[in-house]
């Protein structure tokens, strides 16, 4: 028989660490310390006791094996945007896209809220490495957490555990300390609820010193640190100082019949089809075309020494949007998802499974919805109400999907010829077309908008600016972060080419014009040749634009008219375009890069 692990012993000798994770301790006051070790024992420990305590429900092994099921409280859903802050030293350090508090009185209010949170709770001490173990472009992490469903979690989504000790007992490594509780403590003999968490919400950010706080919310980025705050927010902060990008971005390698690869990087908004584009199946006509997954959701990106940018993924697993996912639009994730994968918010079948909208065509008799009622289709035709929240989502490992590109995991990352801006615009945004040179594609990212989404709490299928798709996610000034995309060109001596997407254009009726998915490749395509100098593109206004006759329409069809449709330049739409893109210049004004504003002057020309 196997001893058990004394949970409670140390498993890290460096000094700082250790001495921190006593004073946190001091301030939180949990009633035990376990070290995390990663290991699959540890793993399922956790599970059977979050299955005891109500948290999870573990899945039919038969047909899910491996898998649980949670159910989030109903006020905890999605990222908090607007409890979301970035406390730099200046309020200018943070820029007017995001919230900002001094960082003094924000430290004392934290002290107050941390003061007994873990009451009653066990503190897991998580190390974290965001990139491969040991690899030059990773980044080292420990997340001090109360939360058993955010260490599971993050044993999908990231590398943790023992490899990561040894990493910090070398000493040579910066560790950002994450704090995270979900801000519930337990009296004497009080009993615990399924999804503790509290009203109040705090996710901050202290840029200089490189520390996250995190209070109140147990779901996603709100919770699960290495991702949202640590791999974008703090990351961006420390990719300017260092001269690389930390983007929202999917990568994905594009292999020909002739076996020639392209790595291709994407920023789509939150629940914009990243995750989709990353496991892209090619269509009928695309025989020998393979589709290579990287990473779905963040990129760090990094010029070496030849000039060539090359990118990882510092993320070890997916978080992907649940709804809309199905064996016809995404075969790949389906594959991911079928075992060892956590599922939150979605519906519960009765024979121990998981549904969503838009899983199958045909929902099944009833199951018990992401609240744990009664649902029927009947009921949900009745009442409106869905079976899945929108935002539920899958924790599955990246290892486990089908196309997982035999370099994800390449310490030096893979070389990047191209970058996609992709928004959900119901009009006058074209399905492709490329930017003139890097300025101009910066521009485009920049100037980027997108209807909103599940993602985040708050009003959905309004239009905002979303600057490459880091609205919610730059850790600093905006108008700053646009004159660091602007200098990388100086560090490269291949400049990627830039192409603006957009899956989402409506027709008349109101139907998307274009078939999406798998036929995406079709674009994907054009704009493989177009970065290696093969493919025509016609000069317009806004940049170079496949011709009908420079996509390969072979297994779909699809007319010219309507291609012409989806490509359509409309000038008046572009000027109310041009009057968004100056509502966040005068925001932005006293950071913004001239070369912005000459862009801009040179596309009032133009049109
Ligand atoms: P985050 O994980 O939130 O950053 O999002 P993501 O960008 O990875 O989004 P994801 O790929 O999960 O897509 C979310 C939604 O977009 C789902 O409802 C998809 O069905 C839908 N979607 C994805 N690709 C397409 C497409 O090509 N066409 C259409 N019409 N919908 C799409
Ligand atoms: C997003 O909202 O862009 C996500 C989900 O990828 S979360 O991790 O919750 O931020
Ligand atoms: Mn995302």
């Amino acid at each position: 028989m196997k001893a058990t692990r004394d949970c409670t012993k140390p498993l890290s000798e460096n000094k700082n660490l250790l001495k921190w994770v006593e004073k946190m301790g001091q301030l939180t006051k949990p009633d035990r310390v376990h070290w995390v070790d990663g290991s699959e024992e540890e793993n399922q420990m956790l599970c059977d006791q979050m299955v005891d305590a109500g948290t999870f429900i573990k899945l039919n092994e038969e047909k899910w094996p491996g898998c649980y099921y949670a159910r989030s409280d109903e006020n905890d859903v999605a990222r908090v945007e607007d409890r979301t802050y970035i406390c730099s030293l200046s309020r200018d350090g943070a820029g007017p896209t995001n919230n900002w508090v001094d960082p003094f009185p924000m430290r004392k209010k934290l002290k107050e809220l941390f003061n007994g949170c873990m009451r009653g709770r066990t503190m897991y001490v998580l190390p974290f490495s965001m990139g491969p173990v040991g690899s030059p472009m990773s980044q080292i992490g420990v997340q001090l957490t109360d939360s058993p469903y955010a260490v599971v979690n993050m044993r999908i989504m990231a590398r943790i555990g023992t490899a990561v000790y040894r990493e910090i007992d070398k000493g040579d490594k910066r560790v950002v300390p994450c704090m995270h509780t979900v801000g519930k403590p337990l009296a004497d003999g009080e009993a615990d609820v399924p999804w503790p968490c509290n009203w109040e919400k705090y996710i901050v950010h202290f840029p200089e010193t490189r520390e996250i706080w995190s209070y109140g919310s147990g779901y996603g980025g709100n919770a699960l640190l290495g991702k949202k705050c640590f791999a974008l927010r703090i990351a961006s902060n420390m990719a300017r100082d260092e001269g690389w990008m930390a983007e929202h971005m999917f990568i994905v390698g594009v292999e020909n019949p002739q076996g020639e690869k392209t790595y291709v990087a994407g920023a789509f908004p939150s629940a914009c089809g990243k995750t989709n584009f990353a496991m892209l199946v090619p269509p009928a006509g695309f025989e020998g075309w393979k589709v290579w997954t990287v990473g779905d959701d963040i990129a760090w990106i990094k010029p070496n020494e030849e000039g060539v940018l090359r990118a990882i993924n510092p993320e070890a697993g997916f978080f992907g949007v649940a709804p809309g996912t199905s064996l016809k639009t995404n075969p790949n994730a389906m594959a991911a998802l079928s075992r060892n994968t956590i599922f939150t918010n979605t519906a519960l079948t009765p024979d121990g499974g998981v549904w969503w909208e838009g899983m199958t065509e045909e929902p099944p008799e009833e199951c018990l919805d992401w609240k744990g009622n009664r649902w029927t289709p009947e009921i949900g035709r009745a009442t409106g109400a869905k079976a899945a929240h929108p935002n539920s989502r899958f924790t599955a490992p990246a290892s486990q999907c089908p196309t997982i590109d035999p370099d994800w995991e390449n310490p030096n990352g893979v070389p990047i010829s191209a970058f996609l801006f992709g928004g959900r615009r119901a009009t006058g945004l074209p399905l492709v077309y490329q930017a003139f040179n890097w300025s101009a594609g910066v521009y485009m990212g920049a100037t980027m908008g997108s209807e909103t989404t599940a993602a985040a709490a708050g009003a959905t299928g309004k239009v905002r600016r979303d600057p490459m798709a880091m609205l919610p996610f730059c850790g600093y000034h905006m108008g700053a972060y646009f004159r660091h995309w602007l200098r990388m060109q100086r560090s490269l001596q291949q400049t990627p080419r830039i192409f603006g997407v957009n899956w989402f254009r409506r027709g008349k009726d109101d139907r998307f014009m274009w078939p999406g998915f798998s036929e995406n490749m079709r674009v994907l395509r054009w704009i493989v040749d177009r970065s290696h100098g093969r493919a025509f593109g016609r000069e317009t206004p806004i940049g170079y634009m496949p011709r009908y006759e420079d996509i390969e329409w072979e297994g779909l069809e699809f007319a010219r008219s309507q291609f012409e449709e989806l490509q359509a330049f409309d000038r008046e739409a572009w000027k109310q375009e041009l009057l968004g893109h100056e509502e966040l210049f005068i925001e932005l004004h006293d950071q913004l890069p001239p070369e912005v504003i000459y862009e801009r002057e040179l596309l009032i020309c133009r049109l």
